[in-house]
C-alpha cells in the first residue's frame, strides 16, 4: 500500500492552481442523468471519488467520454437501469445524488442505503422526505431505498436540518417534476449554486440557490449542455492554511475568493495578511508563527467542517489556545489521536476540543482515517521535526488532485512510496 513521507521545516512560497469542487462535480456528474442529450463538464478535478461516480453512471448505462484534459462528456440518453449497487455506493456516500435524477427521469430509483462512515452515522431521512413530498413512493427494503413515482409533482419541502446533499438531491428530482417546487431550509453551500447553474444551463427553471429558499419550475425535459466546475474551497482552504502554518507565502490561482469567507477571516485572525484580487488569494506570514484561533463549524456561510481538521492542525503549533467545536458531524475528531502522536497538546470534551499551541511537532507514523483528517495530518507534517509517514492515503486520493505534486510545487519535501 503506498504511503506519504512528509519531511517538516520548509516554508511553503509560489503558486499553486486550484482544481474544480470535489463537492461540486459529483452531484453535476449525476445531474447529467436528468438530460436526453449529452452534458459535457470542464474543469473536473481527477480525483478518485470522481471515477467512482463515472463507474457508477456507466453502471447505469450511460455513455461517458473523457478526453486528455479530464473534460467529461455523459450522455444520458442510454441509460437502461435505476439500481445504484452496495458495492459502488458503499465506498461512496455521494452515490445517494443518483435517487432524485433517476426518479425525476425515469419514475424508478433503487439505491443501496450508504450506511454509516467514520465521521459519523450520516442518515438520508431528508433525501427521503424531500422525495415523499414531491409525490413518490418510497420504501426501504433490503438495504436499498426503492422510490417511485410516475411523474413528481412540486410541492413546498421543508428541510428538518440543513442537509447539502438533500438538497442537492431534491433541487435535480424537482427540475422534472410538474409545477412549482419550493425547498425551505435549504443549504447554501457555493456547490449548491454551480450546481443550480448547471441544471439551468441544461434549461432548468431555478431561482434562489444559496439562500435558504430555492424555488424551481419543473420544465418537462432537460437538454444537454455544457458546464465549468467551480473551483474547490476546501482545496484552497487546506492550501491557505499549510502555508500559514509553516510561516510562507502563496498565491492561491483559479480560486474563488468570494465563497471563502469565513476561512479567510480565520486566517486573517491567525496573523495571515491576504490579498485577493480575481481568482487570486495571496496569503503571506511574514515568517511569523500563527496565533490560535477558535474554531465552531457551521454551515454555509459559517466555517465549513471540511476545513476543522485543517484549522486545529494550525492551533496545534500556534501561539496560545484554540477551541474547536464540531457542531455537524458527530465523531469528526479523530484526527486528534493522531495530532497527539506528533506531539499536539488536545484535550476534546464532547464536540469541542481544546488545542493548546506548542512550540514545535515531531514527525511520526500516523493514519489517516478520512480525507480531511487526512489533509491535516500532511499539514502537521510540513510542521513537524524529522519525517511524518502518512497510512492509508487513498483516503487524501478521493478528494484532492495530486496533493504531493503541487505542494512540492510550492517547495514542500513530500514524495509517495509504495
Ligand atoms: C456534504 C459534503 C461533505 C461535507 C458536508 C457538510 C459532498 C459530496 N459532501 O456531505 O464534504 O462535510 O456536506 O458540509 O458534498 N443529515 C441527516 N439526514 C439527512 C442528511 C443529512 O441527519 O438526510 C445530517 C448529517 O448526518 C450531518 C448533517 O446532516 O450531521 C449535514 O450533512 P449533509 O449536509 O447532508 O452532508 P453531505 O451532503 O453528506
Amino acid at each position: 500500500m503506498q504511503k506519504i513521507v512528509v519531511e517538516g521545516g520548509r516554508p511553503l512560497r509560489g503558486e499553486v492552481r486550484i482544481s474544480g469542487a470535489k463537492n461540486a462535480v459529483l452531484p453535476i456528474l449525476c445531474a447529467g442523468l436528468l438530460a436526453d442529450g449529452p452534458l459535457m463538464v470542464r474543469n473536473v478535478p481527477n480525483l478518485h471519488d470522481v471515477k467512482t461516480t463515472l463507474r457508477l453512471l456507466a453502471d447505469l448505462g450511460a455513455g461517458i467520454h473523457l478526453d486528455d484534459s479530464f473534460d467529461i462528456r455523459i450522455d444520458p440518453r442510454s441509460v437502461r437501469s435505476h439500481v445504484a449497487p452496495y458495492e459502488l455506493v458503499k465506498t461512496m456516500r455521494a452515490s445517494v445524488l443518483v435517487l432524485g435524477p433517476l426518479l425525476a427521469r425515469h419514475g424508478a430509483a433503487e439505491v443501496s442505503l450508504p450506511g454509516g462512515c467514520a465521521i459519523g452515522s450520516r442518515p438520508v431521512d431528508q433525501h427521503i422526505k424531500g422525495m415523499q413530498a414531491l409525490g413518490a413512493e418510497v420504501s426501504v427494503e433490503h438495504g436499498f431505498i426503492k422510490a417511485r413515482a410516475k411523474r413528481l409533482k412540486g410541492a413546498r419541502v421543508v428541510f428538518d436540518m440543513v442537509s447539502v446533499g438533500a438538497t442537492e438531491n431534491v433541487l435535480m428530482a424537482a427540475t422534472l417534476a410538474e409545477g412549482r417546487t419550493v425547498l425551505e431550509n435549504a443549504a447554501m453551500e457555493p456547490e449548491i449554486v454551480d450546481l443550480a447553474q448547471c441544471l439551468v444551463a441544461m434549461g432548468a427553471r431555478i431561482e434562489g440557490a444559496g439562500s435558504g429558499r430555492i424555488v424551481v419550475e419543473g420544465v418537462e425535459r432537460l437538454h444537454g449542455g455544457e458546464h465549468a466546475v467551480v473551483a474547490d474551497r476546501i482545496e484552497c482552504g487546506t492550501f491557505l492554511v499549510a502555508a500559514a502554518m509553516t510561516g510562507g507565502a502563496i498565491t492561491a490561482t483559479h480560486s474563488r475568493p468570494d465563497t471563502m469567507d469565513a476561512v479567510l477571516d480565520k486566517l486573517r485572525e491567525a496573523g495571515a495578511e491576504l490579498d485577493c484580487d480575481g481568482d487570486r488569494i495571496s496569503l503571506d506570514m511574514h515568517g511569523r508563527r500563527p496565533r490560535a484561533v477558535n474554531i465552531a463549524t457551521a454551515p454555509h456561510p459559517g466555517v465549513p467542517t471540511d476545513m476543522q481538521a485543517q484549522f486545529m492542525a494550525l492551533d496545534c503549533i500556534a501561539d496560545g489556545v484554540g477551541v474547536v467545536s464540531e457542531t455537524i458531524f458527530e465523531n469528526r475528531f479523530m484526527h486528534v489521536q493522531e495530532l497527539l502522536r506528533l506531539g499536539a497538546d488536545i484535550r476534546v470534551e464532547g464536540h469541542t476540543a481544546i488545542v493548546r499551541g506548542v512550540e514545535a511537532l515531531s514527525g511520526a507514523p500516523v493514519m489517516a482515517t478520512d480525507l480531511r483528517a487526512s489533509a491535516s495530518l500532511v499539514l502537521a507534517g510540513l510542521v513537524a521535526g524529522g519525517d511524518t509517514t502518512l497510512d492509508r492515503i487513498y483516503h487524501l486520493d478521493r478528494g484532492y488532485e495530486n496533493i504531493e505534486a503541487k505542494l512540492s510545487g510550492l517547495g514542500a519535501c513530500i514524495r509517495r512510496i509504495d
